[in-house]
């Protein structure tokens, strides 16, 4: 997590370009923030607890003058958010800056080697070691850039650092593994970020860094190297020019654009995003390997974290139903329970928005080893995950900055929808005429997207779940999937404890928890019809239950006792469900974390990549 950014640029004050890289990474963590800039009598930091508005304005940032600069929003792993933890970071004599994405695992050994060498270590972070370990490697370099490099090869763990120093004040270091980082490259100027909306307003021109680059940037230069067993070797100008990718989103995307959170701007967007999945992969060839691939695996894995594994879970319900073929789900951290019985002939489906999840890493890094082959689903070009999978596929829903998953989610519903279907045409299930049929009826999601947010947005009230500090929200077959996603958007965001089960389960155990006015929503799909009886019994035991569920799935007993919200018709097509229900819950969620108070886009103790253990 945390965001970092380096500025340096040939004619103007980049203090402006650092606060809008900070308000743009600030959903990667926001427990303290800061800024180094490189002036005239040498290096400056400002830096304090807290969030980028409020530290952009307490020191008027945007007026501070130099041409060279980082700053930094962060996610506490190392020590408490505080001002002295806030980086950036410095060496004893304060000449050289340093910030830090990751996670040092030898962060233990390197602060005993550095305090016996006598450096005066004051925060409890991980990355101040990195200013004094480059520090120390300075009385055994010829350069800076040695001095760096023989610093950066003893860190162990994850990192992206960028780094400034007095004596090369035009001048930004750079270091990469296992956590993002960009180059953006300007006109008259160069910046390195952790995420591509850092730098848009100024650039759209990218290279992604891969594991184990490093290098500098200037504001008329790119040097990139990568740290191999065999020692330094510098990438080529050919080769970086050749990787530089133009982004064809551009600032819109990746600001508020008048709404008043990122969620819900990325809630509304959904039919646009939808869209977007579908016919930018309708007909993208790779979607037939990976189909012809899952026809002919021994066994199908299908991995993720958060609500990306529940996008997982919906895909081995449609592989199942659609395709016949039965696949494994299991969340990424837990990727060890299935290890050892992972081998050649798998494939593994892994499942990230981001493309930089830890956990999801980890996973198909044990699983690769194991010899199985890895498709990995992300929302991010040149994502650790799009490199390190032997297939990569993209989720085209633009960029998601709001802490919470929500267009991404529908989105990759979408696309895992598709590969079902294409893999049931080589699985024989469905025919080359069938599986036409199929994909053109997927056409009418975004409608249906659409609609749902038009009637979610009109009937559900500011506070639904008044003062109670719990709900059930339960669902059955595909709808169970459903469910999981919408309790985990309301205990994130609106700090309700939402449980979601198996609404069948109810009587093995859970019920024993209702009493007059207990919330139970149940997210009902056309291929439960059986949650009727799962209604009825928390209803008889006055629950305030709630059905929600299409308008022309008609349940086979009408519950008296039961709200029902109709949300628009799926024509009975188990593939349409999703988009019907998920908007409902993604607005209650919303609304209920704003009524009480809260920010949903900034959740408390989150941030929207986790590159940490
Ligand atoms: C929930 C949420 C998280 C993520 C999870 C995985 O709203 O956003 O649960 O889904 O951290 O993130 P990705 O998809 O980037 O791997």
């Amino acid at each position: 997590m945390c965001g970092i950014i380096g500025v340096c640029s040939i004619d103007r004050n980049i203090a402006p370009m650092i606060s809008l890289g900070l308000r743009r990474l600030e959903y990667r963590g926001y427990d303290s923030v800061g800024v180094a800039i490189v002036g005239e009598g040498g290096i400056q930091v400002w830096k304090a607890k807290g969030d980028v508005d409020s530290f952009l304005s307490r020191f008027k940032v945007d007026s501070i003058a130099g041409r060279t600069g980082l700053g930094h929003t962060r996610w506490a792993t190392h020590g408490p958010p505080n001002d002295v933890n806030a980086h950036p970071h410095m060496d004893c004599r304060g000449k050289i800056a340093v910030v830090h994405n990751g996670v040092l695992r030898n962060f233990v050994a390197l602060k005993n080697i550095l305090e016996l060498r006598g450096h005066s270590i004051v925060s409890e972070t991980d990355t101040e070691l990195i200013a004094h370990l480059i520090e120390d490697e300075k009385h055994f370099s010829s350069s800076f850039f040695e001095a760096f490099v023989r610093a950066v090869s003893r860190l162990e763990g994850s990192y992206a650092i960028a780094v400034v120093n007095e004596d090369e004040p035009h001048r930004v270091y750079f270091a990469r593994v296992k956590s993002p980082l960009i180059i953006g490259v300007g006109n008259g100027f160069n910046a390195v970020a952790s995420d591509i909306p850092a730098v848009i307003e100024y650039t759209r021109r990218i290279i992604v860094l891969d594991d184990g680059e490093l290098g500098w940037i200037t504001p008329g230069e790119v040097k990139v190297f990568k740290l191999t067993d065999e020692g330094l070797m510098e990438v080529s100008r050919e080769e970086i020019l050749s990787r530089v990718v133009f982004i064809e989103w551009g600032v819109e995307a990746a600001s508020k654009h008048g709404y008043p959170h990122f969620m819900l701007k990325e809630i509304v967007e959904q039919p646009d995003s939808v869209r977007s999945t579908y016919e930018g992969n309708v007909s993208d060839p790779v979607l037939e390997t990976i189909a012809s691939l899952l026809a002919s695996s021994d066994n199908i894995i299908v991995t993720g974290a958060g609500t990306s594994y529940h996008a997982g879970l919906t895909f081995t319900y449609y592989l199942a139903n659609i395709a016949g073929r039965h696949s494994i789900p299991i969340i990424a951290s837990e990727h060890r329970i299935l290890e050892g019985a992972v081998g050649r002939g798998d494939v593994v489906v892994a499942i990230s928005q981001s493309g930089e999840t830890f956990d999801t890493l980890e996973a198909v890094r044990a699983f690769r080893r194991r010899g199985a082959r890895v498709v990995g689903v992300t929302n991010v070009v040149g994502s650790a995950l799009s490199r390190e999978a032997d297939i990569a596929v993209y989720m085209r829903a633009g960029p998601e900055i709001g802490v919470a998953a929500t267009k991404t989610f529908t989105s990759q519903i979408m696309l895992l929808t598709l590969i079902s279907i294409y893999t049931a045409r080589e699985t024989g299930l469905l025919g080359g005429s069938e599986v036409k049929v199929e994909v053109a009826s997927l056409a009418e999601a975004p409608n249906i997207v659409r609609e749902s947010i038009g009637r979610s947005l009109e009937i559900i009230s500011d506070r639904e779940l008044g003062e109670h500090r719990s709900a059930y929200i339960l669902g059955r077959g595909l709808g169970a999937h459903v469910a999981k996603e919408a309790a985990l958007k309301i205990k994130e965001i609106a700090y309700v404890h939402a449980e979601s089960y198996p609404a069948g389960e109810s009587k093995h155990g859970p019920i024993a928890l209702i009493d007059e006015g207990f919330p139970v929503y149940f997210a009902a799909t056309t291929d439960s019809p059986e949650i009727t009886g799962n209604i009825m019994e928390m209803a008889a035991r006055g629950a305030r239950v709630v059905v929600v569920k299409p308008e022309d799935y008609k349940l086979p007993v009408g519950v008296k006792e039961a709200k029902t919200v109709e949300m628009p018709p799926t024509r009975g097509d188990i593939k349409l469900d999703p988009y019907a229900l998920t908007p409902y819950f993604q607005i209650l969620a919303y609304k209920e974390a704003v009524a009480r108070g809260y920010n949903p886009d900034k959740p408390r103790n989150l941030a929207k990549t986790v590159t940490v253990e």
